[in-house]
């Protein structure tokens, strides 16, 4: 299937156009770049010459012999005046000073002629001591609009079984992956619809394997519906009202449309689940960035994973990127002020907090907001911080009602009122533990759920905020003046 890629690779083309002699294109993608280079060969009416170590040097029809080694190849280039475009794959490969000297010496004579040579890898390291005769550039994965035309033409091919799909919801899934790994995905579903009806389920499925390949993301498909998030009606106001401002693509609101929120408080209250709920209630993929696994050091030293799984969620948007537990590092390697890494992860964060895309939207959480730096919570990175406070009375009651019905309970058959008046001091964790284990019992001894159950359940909990007294009353008097509470009201 041919494709034109749209404003994705503007800039290569542009780069092309202004014939920059040595142009380094980082991507694992080659099938991509393969089109824009059919086309410039086309429009310059020029055959595309290309290099590999198996191939050698050739174009069609037209292959030279003994030219796989890039020494041969590069000579070549220098001697025949006629060739206009080339591309040389496996770049990787070129790290010898001799073939940095090849390069140079091409530059020059190509430089101010309209010649292209486009080299290609996987890495980003370019090639070394050439910094300044070639330009680098990295080719994003597809946008959104070109995987939508490239969706709607695989769609077009397929049979009369892809109208059970919804293409839109397609597009969202797929987007982050590369074309590549789309067209997996695509082939995936159509085998299996060949054995029955199909649901995106496979998307999500290959696109969280894919995702998780990269080491530190997440893609979370499963998120559950914001009514099952109890109480908290300060925070779901806010999301609500914010909706149509992060859709928004005109760049006159760039400054208004929602950057991230932070949420912060006591541990169980709600806030990983609350994050989950924004995915719903916005219709936006969940990406989760695991700053344990960033500080592990398995991917690599944690600023540049830290930079890159940054960087890739920006092709990943319009999306909500979940950093869970910010502090972790912190609390990991002690005070900012000790450890220059750590100052400059979040040095960089800060500064793209303020740069990324538009309809990215990011939502940390942290138990211990007080160890992170002033900077970090000032007005301005984040929209707004939230404090996520035990629940109320009101809350408790809510939050009773809600595991209770998820679990095919009728709330009003037990006396939750009373219940949550007897659970002050519970967080919402807790809650939930004790209609699980009184549902548990009854399961257990093959009846229904009796309001005794959740007596005895409530017997077995002893509350965190109780547990750990001290540390929840340092969290609840730090915040009091620094955030905004989650909640309406108080008990
Ligand atoms: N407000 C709430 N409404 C409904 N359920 C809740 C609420 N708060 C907590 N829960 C239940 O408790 C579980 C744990 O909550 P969650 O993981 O969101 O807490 P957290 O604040 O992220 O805790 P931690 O700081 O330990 O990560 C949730 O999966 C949910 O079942
Ligand atoms: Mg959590």
């Amino acid at each position: 299937m041919t494709h034109r890629d749209s404003v994705e690779t503007d800039s290569l083309d542009s780069f092309i156009q202004a014939g920059r002699p040595l142009l380094w294109v980082q991507t694992g993608e080659e099938d991509r770049l393969q089109e824009r280079l059919a086309h410039w060969s086309s429009v310059w009416k020029t055959p595309l010459w290309t290099w590999d170590c198996d191939h050698g040097l050739g174009c069609v029809g037209q292959a030279i012999a003994d030219s796989q080694s890039l020494g041969s190849a590069l000579r070549y280039l220098q001697e025949n005046a006629e060739i206009r475009l080339v591309w040389l794959k496996d770049a990787v490969l070129f790290s010898s000073p001799e073939v940095a000297r090849q390069l140079r010496d091409l530059y020059y004579a190509w430089r101010h002629t309209g010649k292209v040579l486009v080299l290609s890898g996987q890495g980003n390291q370019g090639i070394a001591g050439l910094q300044h005769e070639m330009v680098a550039w990295r080719m994003p994965r597809p946008d959104e609009k070109s995987l939508r035309d490239w969706i709607h033409n695989w769609a077009a091919a397929q049979g009369d079984w892809v109208k059970q799909l919804n293409l839109d919801l397609m597009v969202g899934t797929l987007k982050g992956l590369t074309r590549m790994e789309a067209d997996h995905a695509l082939h995936r579903l159509a085998h299996e619809a060949q054995s029955g009806p199909v649901n995106l389920r496979i998307l999500q499925e290959e696109k969280r394997r894919l995702i998780e390949n990269m080491g530190t993301l997440q893609y979370i498909a499963e998120v559950p519906k914001l009514d099952h998030l109890g109480g908290l009606e300060n925070l779901k106001d806010w999301l609500l009202k914010r909706r149509e401002l992060l859709m928004t693509q005109d760049p006159h609101l760039k400054d208004i449309a929602p950057k991230g929120i932070m949420l912060m408080g006591v541990s169980g209250c709600g806030k990983s689940l609350c994050i989950k709920a924004i995915s719903s209630a916005w219709n936006l993929p969940l990406y989760r960035l695991e700053m344990s696994k960033i500080f592990s050091g398995a991917q690599g030293s944690p600023e540049h994973v830290f930079v890159e799984s940054c960087k890739a969620m920006e092709e990943l948007a319009p999306a909500v990127l979940w950093i869970d537990e910010i502090e972790m590092g912190l609390a990991a390697t002690g005070s900012t002020a000790v450890d220059p890494v750590l100052s400059r992860i979040f040095a960089f964060f800060l500064t793209w907090m303020q740069e990324k895309p538009m309809g990215l939207f990011v939502a940390a959480t942290a138990n211990r907001i007080d160890l992170l730096p002033a900077e970090m919570i000032r007005k301005g990175r984040f929209d707004q911080v939230f404090f996520v406070d035990l629940p109320s009375l009101k809350e408790r009651e809510d939050i009773f009602r809600i595991h209770l019905s998820m679990r095919g309970f009728d709330p009003s058959r037990f006396d939750v009122e009373i219940f949550a008046d007897s659970a002050q001091g519970w967080n919402g964790a807790e809650i939930e533990q004790c209609v699980v284990a009184a549902v548990t019992q009854a399961r257990m001894e093959n009846r229904d759920l009796e309001l005794k159950d959740l007596y005895l359940a409530r017997k077995q909990i002893v509350p965190i905020s109780t547990t750990m007294e001290e540390q929840v009353r340092h969290i609840r008097n730090w915040a009091y003046e620094r955030a905004v509470r989650a909640s309406a009201g108080q008990d």
